[in-house]
């Protein structure tokens, strides 16, 4: 059997392929943080900042100039609390996106309380300190996921992780009249390290003494079936889009859960340390990261993905080609 002929040249390499990568399937991540005077670079992710309201609508502009118009907005505010969180900064910030792009945009914004808590958890903390009080944090989450798609958001995003919270933001959006507003589950979100980098990013690293890690409401990586059943409870409470998060080291999630589930959208978010890994390598000289993205973000469509969330989403058109 000679199956080096069809491999002969680009052509037919081309021609043969299974995957085929385009900046249109990409989504790209954008932090934009309250009280800043000039942007800052992200620790570990060369090319991402923390914006300031001003350097977020020029960032936007030269990624539409990329051929990137999908975003993921994680707002970071000034100030933390304990319930009752405001908003308002976050939802400014979707408002004015809106109202300078438009249509041109498709802006998700992701729907969580772990840049607005005093603890860093993504919940409201019990009075005890030691659990997450599902309820009241699924009450607030739907206020936040309303604020948000009241002030244009095109796609809410819960990555939170609570009990019924798909549910319960589904039910406050369609109580307002926002029937048309996408809402995207990070259904199958695991419980990682490799979420570093962002968490210096969003100012979101759990800080309570009792409550010391994100185990108890993220999944287990020891849990594949926890992952089946978060993802089709979410699905059956109504959303649109479900994701698999991290991407590299959850190859063999996302392929099962595509193909227990194919007539839904999967996203696949290549998170953080992920990202910063290849470009950590790179930076010593032991390979090279612009190939080694593009061979990464190839195995999460091949594994099944239809979307891809990527730090290096504004690279694609320039790398894939
Ligand atoms: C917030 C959230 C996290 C990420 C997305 N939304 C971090 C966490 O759960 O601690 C991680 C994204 C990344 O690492 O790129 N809940």
């Amino acid at each position: 059997m000679n199956l080096r002929r069809l491999r002969q040249n680009r052509h037919l390499l081309d021609l043969t392929a299974s995957v085929t990568l385009t900046p249109k399937k990409f989504i790209q991540p954008l932090f934009v943080a309250e009280g800043l005077r000039e942007k800052q670079a992200v620790p570990g992710l060369p090319q991402v900042f923390q914006e300031t309201p001003a350097s977020l609508l020029k960032q936007v502009e030269q990624d539409l100039e990329q051929g990137i118009s999908k975003f993921l907005l994680f707002g970071v505010p000034g100030q933390k609390s304990e319930r009752n969180f405001d908003v308002s900064f976050t939802s400014n910030q979707i408002q004015a996106l809106k109202k300078t792009f438009g249509a041109d945009i498709w802006l998700a914004t992701d729907v969580c309380l772990c840049s607005h808590s005093v603890h860093g958890h993504c919940g409201v903390l019990h009075i005890d300190g030691t659990h997450i009080d599902n309820g009241a944090s699924v009450q607030e989450l739907a206020q936040v996921a309303l604020a948000y798609a009241q002030a244009g958001a095109d796609c809410v995003a819960p990555s939170d992780m609570m009990d019924a919270r798909v549910q319960g933001i589904r039910m406050l959006l369609q109580e307002n009249g926002l029937e048309r507003t996408v809402l995207m589950s990070y259904s199958s979100k695991f419980s990682s390290s490799f979420y570093g980098p962002f968490r210096v990013a969003a100012d979101s690293t759990p800080r309570s003494y009792a409550l010391k890690d994100r185990t108890s409401y993220q999944l287990s990586p020891y849990n594949y079936a926890d992952a089946l059943r978060s993802s089709l409870r979410d699905r059956d409470e109504g959303a649109d889009i479900l994701m698999v998060k991290p991407g590299m080291p959850y190859l063999d999630v996302l392929y099962r859960l595509s193909q227990e589930m194919p007539d839904m959208p999967w996203a696949a978010y290549e998170v953080s340390g992920e990202y910063a890994a290849v470009e950590a390598l790179g930076e010593k000289g032991l390979m090279n990261p612009q190939l080694a993205h593009v061979e990464a973000w190839t195995a999460f469509f091949r594994a099944g993905a239809s979307m891809l969330i990527s730090y290096g989403a504004r690279f694609a058109r320039e790398w894939i080609s």
